[in-house]
């Protein structure tokens, strides 16, 4: 299905008829073609869409902060006066405006939607992360300015488009409470000609016409029943009746001629991102060593693995793969923490170390100035999530010392051999990450954003590693 046709009517300057234009426009839109879908939504505070708009009191089953939090908005929209589809405004955007930051965050939630046909989307006064959003969705950009002032506060609007790498071809300036009564000397007989000429000498792109001031449009607002009334429906015999008609048919003449709306080119980044997000996976599936890095239990089959603890990837990224946990639990015991006794699974203190390693990282690499063949060291890290050094100690490789090359080797040297020695079988230059992971899904951590979360420690990690 095709995406619909995004209308964003933006201005940073208040009163200049935002939220009289969006609203009044989807009831033109709806007038000029039946059948068209005309879903409009409001991240302004005043409620106007609601109060203009909402037919039942019933409990709505959602607001327009529920398109930032991951509802689907199919499920939030409600069917309203008109034939208009609306979603209800909300009173937690003040409270959300501060944890979001992606301007792109809309589009995408949109982009999953089935909706069709126009989409008018209201805005605050503000630049804020609502106005962002719902600018870089947009098909048609509709800022009405009313004055000179409004008119220089446009400039931040484009600049968010260039800043943003968007293309201007969106943005139309529509002068709006155009006083008709006043009149200048010289060319620019009155305020809608001088906006118009305002707008061309600053390169700005003007819709056809404008809105005009109207006192009986102003009383639509207030009524002894509270609430506000259509233009269409009400204000027939204004002036501003003939001038919306004109506006929403430009809008829907311009829907029709648009071919590849920006919902369309965010499905398409969306398929490619997530292509790439596969193919990303499945390359790091496809590196890892199948068994288990220290006793080789087959753990990995075509990006399948089995329960395992641990994994684990070399510092230049040449070797990665999962560890069972005994194996892992067992070495650390041993090795480095000194255990006299053996560690078995039962032991309360196997828990204890299951239970923080999941908030650790564990480093293994070559003691640093030790590169003689025979007196190898070996030295292990913990360091906490945040990639700080929690505590570190160094242990001899009795393997590597002359008279003692043939006795037996150590738990730790199937780990070393198949991790960090070079083709002369000493200790290489990098560093072993280790990681707890799920043990019901060890393979999450390959995941683009765990994946990308461990590939962030490592790289601190190894500029603070002397
Ligand atoms: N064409 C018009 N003629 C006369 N008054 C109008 C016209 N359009 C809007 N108004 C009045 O101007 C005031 C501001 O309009 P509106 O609420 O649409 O502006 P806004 O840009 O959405 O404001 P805000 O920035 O506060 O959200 C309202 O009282 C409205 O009734
Ligand atoms: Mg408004």
């Amino acid at each position: 299905m095709s995406a619909p046709y995004i209308v964003t009517i933006s201005s940073e300057k208040g009163g200049v008829g935002k939220t009289t234009l969006a609203t009044n426009l989807a009831i033109y839109l709806k007038a000029l073609h039946e059948d068209l879908p005309v879903t409009l939504l409001s991240f302004d505070n005043h409620f106007s869409v609601d109060q203009m708009f909402r037919i039942n009191r019933r409990p709505t089953k959602g607001d327009v902060s529920g398109l930032f939090s991951g509802s689907n908005p199919d499920d939030l929209i409600e069917i309203g006066e008109y034939g208009v589809q609306f979603i209800p405004s909300s009173s937690q955007l003040n409270r959300m405006r501060r944890e979001l930051d992606d301007p792109t965050a809309l589009a995408k939630a949109l982009a999953k939607s089935s909706l069709g046909g126009i989409v008018i989307i209201d805005t605050r006064p503000d630049l804020d992360i609502f106005t962002q959003s719902a600018l870089y969705a947009a098909d048609r950009v509709i800022v009405p300015v009313k004055d000179a002032p409004s008119m220089d506060n446009c400039r931040h609007i484009y600049d968010f488009f260039d800043s943003h790498g968007l293309s201007r071809r969106p943005l139309r300036i529509l002068p709006c409470l155009v006083d008709c009564r006043i009149h200048y000397d010289g060319p620019f007989r009155d305020p809608y000609q001088l906006l118009k000429a305002y707008a061309i000498n600053r390169g700005y792109r003007c819709m056809e016409g404008y809105i005009a001031k109207s006192p009986k449009v102003e009383s639509l607002h207030t009524n002894p029943e509270g609430k506000i009334y259509p233009v269409l429906t009400h204000g027939r015999h204004t002036a501003v009746h003939v001038q919306m008609t004109h506006v929403a048919r430009q809008v829907y003449l311009s829907s029709i001629d648009s071919e590849v709306r920006r919902l369309d080119e965010h499905r398409i980044n969306m398929v490619h991102a997530e292509e790439e997000h596969q193919s990303a996976f499945e390359t790091r599936c496809k590196n890892l060593v199948t068994g288990c890095l220290v006793c080789g239990t087959p753990l990995v089959d075509k990006g399948q693995v089995s329960p395992a603890g641990y994994f684990a990837q070399s510092s230049d990224q040449k070797v990665s793969g999962f560890i069972e946990e005994e194996c892992f639990t067992k070495l650390v015991f041993r090795y480095f923490y000194g255990a006299k006794r053996a560690i078995e699974v039962h032991d309360p203190i196997w828990d204890l170390f299951r239970e923080s390693a999941q908030r650790s990282f564990f480093l293994l690499r070559r003691a640093p100035h030790t590169k003689n063949f025979y007196q190898q060291k070996l030295s292990f890290y913990r360091f906490d999530e945040n990639g700080l050094e929690v505590s570190h100690k160094t242990i001899e490789l009795h393997e590597f010392e002359k008279r003692l090359l043939s006795k037996e080797r150590s738990d730790l040297f199937p780990l070393l051999e198949r991790t960090l020695f070079d083709e002369q079988g000493r200790l290489n230059d990098t560093f072993l990450l280790i990681r707890k992971v799920s043990s019901d899904l060890p393979e999450e951590i390959l995941y683009d954003q765990n994946f990308e979360n461990f590939a962030t420690v490592m790289t601190k990690i190894s500029t603070q590693l002397p």
